[in-house]
């Protein structure tokens, strides 16, 4: 999977993909990622990208050009799955939307600042809008990484154990149960018997009861 990432402020997205799994899925070569500074595209004289915003109003707007001339130039060279923006009034990021993603070859996530980017841009090259929760973020590289971070776990051969993927939480709409390691017993606190006890059944059934009992606790609407 190819992922293109525009921003204007591509800083923000050196560190999270250049460490740990997704450093090496890239590695690998199962991921490539790609951060796309949009004020290399500016035509103006100044390498401005944003402007004021008309019929008034506080805060500056990505303008279209840039942005344009970034995403044709990605368009020439392959067919892309989505062109997803990031931004608060997008639909809400949901691990099902992190499935359907990591199904995809190409995506394009164009990631807002400021005020956002001109309407045009939505309506012209836009096909998926996401939002990563209901909160304001300065721009949306943070939630941009969010979502790559989620996708390239998911793809085949990026994490060891091709099962974990499959027991998280939220894949079968249940919170993960608690886990341990060693010590068995740390200042009083022991590990459950049932999970030394070398008896599978007993602890596969021992996991399933207390993931049931974590969402019924915490999440009650995930068994909705
Ligand atoms: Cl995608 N962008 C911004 N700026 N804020 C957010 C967000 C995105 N998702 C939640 N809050």
């Amino acid at each position: 999977m190819r992922i293109d990432i525009l921003t204007v402020v591509p800083e923000l997205l050196e560190g999270p993909f250049n460490h740990s799994i997704i450093k090496r899925a890239q590695e690998k070569g199962l991921a490539e990622i790609y951060i796309h500074n949009i004020r290399d595209y500016s035509t103006n004289k100044h390498k401005k990208v944003d402007d004021y915003q008309y019929g008034g109003g506080a805060g500056m707007v990505l303008s279209i050009q840039p942005i344009a001339d970034c995403i044709d130039s990605l368009k020439a060279e392959r067919e892309y799955d989505e062109i997803i923006y990031m931004t608060p009034d997008g639909e809400l990021f949901e691990q099902k939307t992190a499935n359907q993603l990591s199904q995809y070859k190409n995506l394009i996530i164009l990631c807002g600042h400021y005020k956002g980017v001109d309407e045009r841009v939505r309506k012209l090259y836009i096909t998926k809008e996401i939002s990563i929760g209901s909160y304001v973020l300065t721009g949306g590289e943070l939630a941009a990484a969010v979502i790559a971070d989620s996708v390239i776990r998911l793809l085949p051969g990026v994490l060891n154990d091709e099962t974990s993927a499959l027991s998280d939480s939220f894949q079968d709409n249940l919170l993960s149960p608690p886990i341990y390691t060693r010590p068995a017993e740390y200042k009083g606190l022991k590990v459950p018997d049932v999970l030394l006890s070398g008896d599978f059944g007993k602890i596969e059934e021992y996991r399933e009861q207390e993931a049931l009992k974590r969402t019924k606790e915490r999440r009650p609407d995930l068994l909705n």
